[in-house]
């Protein structure tokens, strides 16, 4: 007859129960971490799911947004992007846009521009050539839309190789943007990425009424982007306010006094 293989061992000793005690709520608190991190995403996922219902419900009416197909999807906006931005530009009719990083929020700047406020300014700044022509031919054409292609040029900080668009200020000159979207050049990865906004405050370039709004608001490097330009505008005494919107990706909000209402949108 076969020997039966021996159970654990259970010992009366203190000193190797804590150990096993001590083994098993590590392996409680891991699989905890692992199911809240599961949660977050799906909460993400309605929330995103959510933005796109209030889309599509308030484009049904809109007598500007003719082109209602958006991809979002990949490094595109999301929804929860694209419904606060077409919120903002239907209800604050801002009049000087500039938008870095050429795609599905474009679609939606162009036709602002093109069908509800022929009056106002849209500059957009894009470093890929290949980009800027595959997506032109999409848009709407109006001379107040200009799609600029700019070189990328590099610096450094905290040790880690970071970039932005070359000679923007001297492509503004002295213009005042009263909304700003900051979604390129391609972030990820980076520890000060898109930090062109920056130079931008310091210049002066921005209107006493404003909106930043920075894409990727979860990433490290965009954080401190964000910091960067918070630090800017208190150095130049302009009073501000925060607020944050997610789906499946974060947008952080920066707005003058005068637009806090955004948060409401
Ligand atoms: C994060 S994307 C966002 C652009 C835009 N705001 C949008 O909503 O689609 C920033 C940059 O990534 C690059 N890019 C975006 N999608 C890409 C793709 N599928 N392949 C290669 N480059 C891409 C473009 O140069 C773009 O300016």
């Amino acid at each position: 007859m076969q020997n039966k293989p021996s159970e654990p061992k259970i010992t009366d000793s203190p000193e190797e129960k804590q150990v096993a005690l001590l083994k098993l709520a590590r392996e409680h608190g891991q699989r905890l971490a692992a199911m809240e991190e599961k949660l977050e995403l799906c909460y993400n996922e309605l929330k995103e799911l959510n933005y796109a219902h209030l889309l599509h419900d308030g484009m049904r009416e809109s007598s500007w947004v003719k082109n209602q197909t958006f991809d979002l999807h990949n490094w595109a906006a999301n929804y929860s992007f694209i419904y606060l931005l077409f919120r903002i530009l239907d209800k604050m009719e801002p009049q000087n846009i500039l938008e870095f990083g050429l795609g599905q929020t474009t679609k939606l700047t162009t036709q602002y521009i093109a069908h509800k406020n022929p009056k106002a300014y849209l500059n957009v700044c894009e470093h890929s050539l290949d980009w800027i022509q595959i997506y032109q031919p999409e848009l709407p054409k109006h001379e107040h839309i200009l799609i600029n292609h700019l070189d990328l040029e590099y610096f450094e900080y905290r040790r880690k190789k970071n970039d932005k668009y070359a000679g923007l200020l001297e492509l503004v000159g002295d213009q005042k943007f009263d909304l700003i979207i900051v979604d390129g050049p391609v972030g990820g990865g980076k520890n000060l990425p898109r930090s062109n906004v920056v130079d931008l405050i310091c210049h002066g370039n921005l209107s006493e009424n404003f909106v930043i709004i920075f894409d990727d608001a979860e990433r490290v490097g965009e954080k401190n982007t964000i910091r960067k330009t918070q630090a800017a505008l208190r150095k130049k005494s302009i009073a501000f306010h925060t607020f944050e919107r997610f789906g499946i990706k974060r947008q952080a909000y920066i707005v003058s006094k005068s637009r806090a209402f955004a948060s409401f949108l």
